[in-house]
């Protein structure tokens, strides 16, 4: 009796050592508020809608473009080699075609990046720079997501935008992983060999609960970002002539037809900017 509860407590705190418990168990809250943001929800829902998704790829675009940069910069620094996936992860080429495909051959002009966006990639370069091992816990929090509940969102954003096949939706595929399960489970053995001081492992685990803070930021400023814009160009328009509420939803859309509400938007936008901080850095 003795033995099988000294047995089970030495499991348990092995259990406890490894790194991609302690992961998941330090950020368990963070994911519950993520998930419950308002874009999130509106995933969750079946009801994201197509400028939702345009602008969360703008950002998505900035946030891996900083991400793997630095991933790709201290790729053998010992803390990134283990988790190092070029091939089976990387997403930056993925996002530039879905942004391709809903913005145009010009989408580099088009995109709209919030403040929160700015900082989040402000903070990866800055970790890059000085403390590469922190990278594992943005490429956890990002990596991981995008096998885990992402691959059902991708299907939810599929049906509520009504694209067809996986057409601007190749963020969420994955090629180079068959089995995203297994892949995971590989993915967490490796964080767990990385060789860590008690100090670097509770600075990982910090930086992870900021890497989700950083996420939710970027979800609630795109949002903002969103409802400013509908509700000024909703107001301006009513002034002038009946509007198509329906059409409301869609600036994206919008932005493409008309040079004059581009014009309009784009002064909303400016406004917005303002309102949400965009360029605070
Ligand atoms: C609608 C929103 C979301 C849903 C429905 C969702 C759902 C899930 C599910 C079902 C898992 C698998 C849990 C398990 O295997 O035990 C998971 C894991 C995970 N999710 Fe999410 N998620 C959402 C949003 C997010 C966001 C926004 C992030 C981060 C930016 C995120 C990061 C993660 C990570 C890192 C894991 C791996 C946890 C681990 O095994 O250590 N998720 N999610």
């Amino acid at each position: 009796m003795e033995t099988e509860k000294k047995t089970q407590t030495a499991a348990e705190q092995m259990t406890d050592r490894d790194l991609s418990e302690q992961i998941k168990k330090v950020t368990k809250e963070s994911h519950v508020r993520a998930e419950n943001t308002q874009l999130m929800l509106s995933f969750q829902r079946g009801k994201v809608t197509l400028p939702q998704y345009k602008l969360l790829l703008c950002s998505l675009y900035e946030i891996y473009q900083a991400l793997e940069e630095q991933l790709d910069r201290n790729s053998n620094h010992p803390g990134v080699a283990p988790i190092y996936f070029p091939a089976e992860l990387a997403r930056l080429e993925t996002i530039e075609k879905d942004l391709e495909y809903f913005y145009g051959p010009d989408w580099r002009e088009k995109i709209v990046v919030p403040a929160a966006t700015k900082r989040y990639c402000h903070r990866l370069r800055q970790i890059g720079e000085e403390n590469p091992e922190f990278l594992l816990a943005h490429a956890y929090t990002r990596y991981l997501g995008d096998l885990s509940g992402g691959q059902v969102l991708g299907r939810i954003a599929q049906k509520s935008m009504g694209l067809k096949n996986s057409e601007g939706l190749s963020f969420f595929a994955f090629p180079g992983v068959s089995s995203p399960n297994l892949f995971k489970q590989l993915y967490r053995s490796r964080m767990n060999s990385v060789e860590l001081t008690e100090e670097e492992r509770n600075g990982v685990l910090e930086e992870a609960v900021r890497a989700f803070e950083f996420n939710i930021q970027v979800f609630d400023d795109l949002q903002k970002l969103l409802s400013v814009t509908e509700n000024n160009l909703q107001s301006c328009l009513s002034q002038s002539k009946p509007v198509n509420a329906k059409t409301l939803q869609i600036p994206g859309t919008l932005i493409n037809s008309s040079p004059l509400l581009r014009m309009v938007l784009g002064f909303f936008v400016a406004l917005a900017t303002v309102s949400v901080g965009i360029y605070a850095l």
